[in-house]
Parts: structure tokens; C-alpha cells; sequence
């Protein structure tokens, strides 16, 4: 039987924030997300969260997760207050009981199995993730023996200059068997510099207690502050980086991109420099993105170029080129061979194959047909100060430069509008509109006439 619970009531004082510490992003999750997230594997028979500062915030953010048990902690009054908490929901249970910090993000999935295969193949009261850190200042410092028996943790602040000097530091990731645990939480004291109570000194108490060091130090890095976050961040996106790389991607400065762990692209897809992917994305094969872009929320399928644009909320099709400068807002749609160009912006708009918008427009509210051509600077009047109206054109229509056209309204298929149109009433198939003032041209008399 193993139970989950990951320590998240603290404020986090640290991050000098508004937001509760575990409530932080990196690669587009959330510090408690990315926790869980590493322990899903398990498979957990219970999970629990303490959550205190802000735990309205905290719970919300994480009501997509099933299953999950909170246990407030307040006040906070110190990592081992906070598991004292779980006494009452863990009264019946009987099982290892695996405790992480809320905010050790980079964690992998396999350390903690590793963690957890020591725990019971070496049978023991508790076991820790330990690791050797170049700069361990703030960390607390494992007290150990050669054979990997812990003797105690000793915290940063209560460290003597000679204890300071131990490189072994605490992670804030343990696997203890509850039923010893839960016979000596109660004994800890909060006698330490910070005057908390400390689950660390739990180890002192219990004996046979073990340490597993990590491989890679970098996996347990905790956040304390937002140096911290950003140096997670850079390692967050680098291991993503090179996760696509090894899948087919190519980077061409991969340092200059950022994405999230919640994209997914296909083979042969290039990203150029200074080319960020934020929320959810999915980058179909042999897409080209970039230089300079940034790509939202959005689905494109294969073989779409993308450069110098933006897109949110977006849905692009096969072998569509987008850009350079174009800004695809919440709604667009684009069917496939489209070609949408320069200083071109699009909203919550479906647009049919093979049409081109090439220059300068805004297109909003529309639905516009196949093989349409938009002329240059053709604006859709979407908006009457009151509310947003709908623009229809039909198929293989053409506008010409600097059209508006004047919401709502029904332009049929294979329509010519003629450059400099204000069109503002619907307007049949297989017509021309012509809607502009007649050219006057006056000789030039005298100029005393
Ligand atoms: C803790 C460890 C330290 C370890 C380090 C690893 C203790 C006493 N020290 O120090 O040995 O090297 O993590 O990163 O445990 N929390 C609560 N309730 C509280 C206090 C904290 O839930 O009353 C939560 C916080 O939200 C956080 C986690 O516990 O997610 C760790 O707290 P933090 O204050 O960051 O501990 P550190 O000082 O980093
Ligand atoms: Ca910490």
C-alpha cells in the first residue's frame, strides 16, 4: 500500500509573491502539478495534499485531478506540523508513505520508483532522496554513514561552520512507513533557529534509515525564489528541447525556444530562432516555425510555415503559409493550401481552402469560401459599436485593395468588389460591386477662376 502527500501550505515568503509558491509555472505547469504529476506512475492507493496559505487557490487550480485528498494545515507552522496533519486521514492506514515538497519540480518519475525500491527492498523506517550539490547553501545536510544509513538532517540555518562544509544534502522527497512515523511525528520539537517544526528531525527518531543519492542533482532542485524558478525553468526547457530533438525535431538554436511539457509536434518539423509554443500545442509533421513566432493553445497540421506571426486558439490546416506578421486570434480556422499574409489579423473566423489573404486586412466574424482572394487592405467591418456582426463570403469572390465591408453581410460566390468599396449591402453570386464615390477629374483652369 502506498499513500502520496505532497506539502503545499506555505506562502513561500521567499518568492516575494502574490501567488502561492506551488502555484509557479515552469514549461507551462505548475510547481504542485509537476509534483503530482512525477508521482502519477505510482499509482498511490491514497492522494493527499496539504494545502494552508491561500488553499482555496491551490485546491482550484488543481480541480482537474481526480482523486485527490486535501489536508489543511493552519497555521503553518513547519514541514513536520504539516505531516502531523495527516494523522486523522491516515489513522486506518497501513502502508509506506511517500513525502515530497511541493516544490522540487524537476523530479523524474524513475528516481522515485528507485526511491521507493530501496525503501522496501532495504525494509526500512525511511529512506531519502539525497544529493551531492556543489552549492548546497539552504539546503538541509544529510548526517550519513558509508553504508548509506542516515543519522539525522541537519537544517542550513542550525548547521555549525564544519557541518556547513557536507555537500549531502536533503532533497525534501522521503518514503517512510507510516505506521513507524506516525509513532514519533508528535515527538517533534520546534526547537531550531527558524522555531518550526520540522519533519527532517523525524529521521533522528527513527532508526534504520537509509539515503538514495541522485544521479543528477539537477532533478531535485528546490524553489525557494525566483532565481531558483528561472534556473528550473532553463533546465525544464532544455530537457523538453532535447526530448523533440531525439523525436525528429530540429532546433535551429534550440537555447532561443521555449515550450511547454503539454505540446507535441511531429517528425521533421523546424522550429527557428526565437520561436515559443505556451499552453497546448500540437505541430503537425514537417511544419516550418519561425523565426521570431509564437504559437498558443493551437493545432496546425502538416507542413504549415509559420514565420514572424502569432496564433491563439487556433485551428491551421495542411500546408497552409502563415506570415510574415500575420496575428491568428481565438477562433480562426484555416483550411487547407490557404495562404494568409503580411499584417494580416484574424478572428474567431473559418476560412475554406485555397483562399488567399495576403496583405494587410482585418478579418473578423467571417466565414469566407474556396479559393477566395482578398484583396489588400480589405477590412471586414465586424463591429457597430453596439455588437460584433458577421461577414459571409462566398466562393472564389475577389475584393478588391481596400475594401470594407460592412457587417452583417452576405457577399455571394465569384463576386468581384471593386478596390475601394465601402460595401455595406449584400450583394448576389456572379456580380461586381461597386461601391465608391464617382472620380471627378477638373481641368486645371486659371488660377484666378
Ligand atoms: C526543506 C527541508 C530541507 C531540504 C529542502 C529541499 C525541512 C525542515 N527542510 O527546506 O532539509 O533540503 O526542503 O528543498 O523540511 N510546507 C508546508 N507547511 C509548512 C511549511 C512548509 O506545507 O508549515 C511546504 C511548503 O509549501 C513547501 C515544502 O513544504 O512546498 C518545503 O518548505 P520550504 O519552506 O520550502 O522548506 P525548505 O526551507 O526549502
Ligand atoms: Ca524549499
Amino acid at each position: 500500500m502506498l499513500a502520496v502527500a505532497v506539502l503545499a501550505a506555505g506562502q513561500g515568503t521567499r518568492m516575494k509573491s502574490a501567488l502561492p509558491k506551488v502555484l509557479h509555472t515552469i514549461a507551462g505547469s505548475t510547481l504542485i502539478e509537476r509534483v503530482l504529476q512525477s508521482c502519477r506512475g505510482l499509482h498511490p492507493e491514497e492522494w493527499l495534499v496539504v494545502v494552508g496559505h491561500q488553499s482555496e487557490l491551490v485546491q482550484e487550480s488543481l480541480s482537474n485531478w481526480q482523486g485527490l485528498n486535501f489536508v489543511r494545515q493552519s497555521p503553518q507552522l513547519g514541514t513536520g506540523h504539516a505531516v502531523q496533519q495527516l494523522q486523522e486521514v491516515l489513522n486506518e492506514f497501513q502502508g509506506d508513505l511517500l513525502v515530497l515538497n511541493g516544490d522540487v519540480p524537476l523530479l523524474q518519475p524513475e528516481t522515485i520508483k528507485q526511491l521507493l525500491e530501496t525503501h522496501r527492498s532495504k525494509n526500512a523506517n525511511a529512506t531519502l532522496l539525497a544529493a551531492r550539490l556543489t552549492d548546497p547553501e539552504g539546503y538541509g545536510r544529510v548526517i550519513a554513514n558509508d553504508q548509506g544509513r542516515v543519522k539525522a538532517i541537519i537544517e542550513d540555518r542550525d548547521c555549525s561552520k564544519a557541518e556547513k562544509e557536507n555537500n549531502l544534502t536533503n532533497s525534501g522527497v522521503y518514503c517512510f512507513k507510516w505506521n513507524q512515523l506516525n509513532k514519533i511525528i508528535t515527538k517533534l520539537s520546534n526547537n531550531n533557529n527558524q522555531k518550526e517544526i520540522y519533519l527532517t528531525d523525524a529521521i533522528e527518531l527513527l532508526s534504520e534509515t537509509f539515503y538514495l543519492e541522485v544521479k543528477d542533482p539537477n532533478e531535485v532542485k528546490g524553489i525557494n525564489n525566483k532565481m531558483q524558478l528561472a534556473e528550473c525553468e532553463e533546465l525544464a526547457q532544455k530537457r523538453l528541447r532535447n526530448h523533440w530533438m531525439t523525436e525528429g525535431v530540429k532546433f535551429i538554436l534550440p537555447s532561443s525556444c521555449t515550450l511547454t511539457d503539454k505540446c507535441v509536434f511531429g517528425k521533421d518539423v523546424i522550429v527557428e530562432p526565437q520561436s515559443h509554443f505556451r499552453g497546448k500545442c500540437e505541430i503537425g509533421d514537417s511544419c516550418k516555425i519561425g523565426p521570431n513566432s509564437l504559437i498558443e493553445n493551437s493545432k496546425l497540421e502538416k507542413n504549415v510555415t509559420f514565420s514572424y506571426s502569432i496564433a491563439n486558439e487556433s485551428y491551421i490546416c495542411s500546408d497552409v503559409k502563415v506570415g510574415p506578421f500575420s496575428h491568428l486570434r481565438p477562433g480562426t480556422h484555416i483550411s487547407t493550401k490557404c495562404k494568409i499574409g503580411n499584417f494580416v489579423e484574424i478572428k474567431k473566423s473559418k476560412v475554406d481552402r485555397e483562399t488567399n489573404i495576403n496583405h494587410l486586412s482585418y478579418i473578423g466574424d467571417s466565414v469566407i469560401g474556396k479559393n477566395v482572394n482578398i484583396g489588400a487592405g480589405t477590412i471586414t467591418a465586424n463591429y457597430d459599436g453596439v455588437k460584433k456582426n458577421k461577414t459571409i463570403i462566398g466562393d472564389q469572390t475577389k475584393t478588391g485593395a481596400n475594401s470594407v465591408l460592412i457587417a452583417p453581410i452576405k457577399i455571394g460566390s465569384r463576386v468581384t468588389i471593386a478596390a475601394g468599396s465601402a460595401i455595406n449591402k449584400d450583394v448576389n453570386d456572379e456580380s461586381l460591386a461597386i461601391a465608391r464615390p464617382k472620380q471627378i477629374v477638373k481641368n486645371k483652369l486659371h488660377e484666378s477662376d
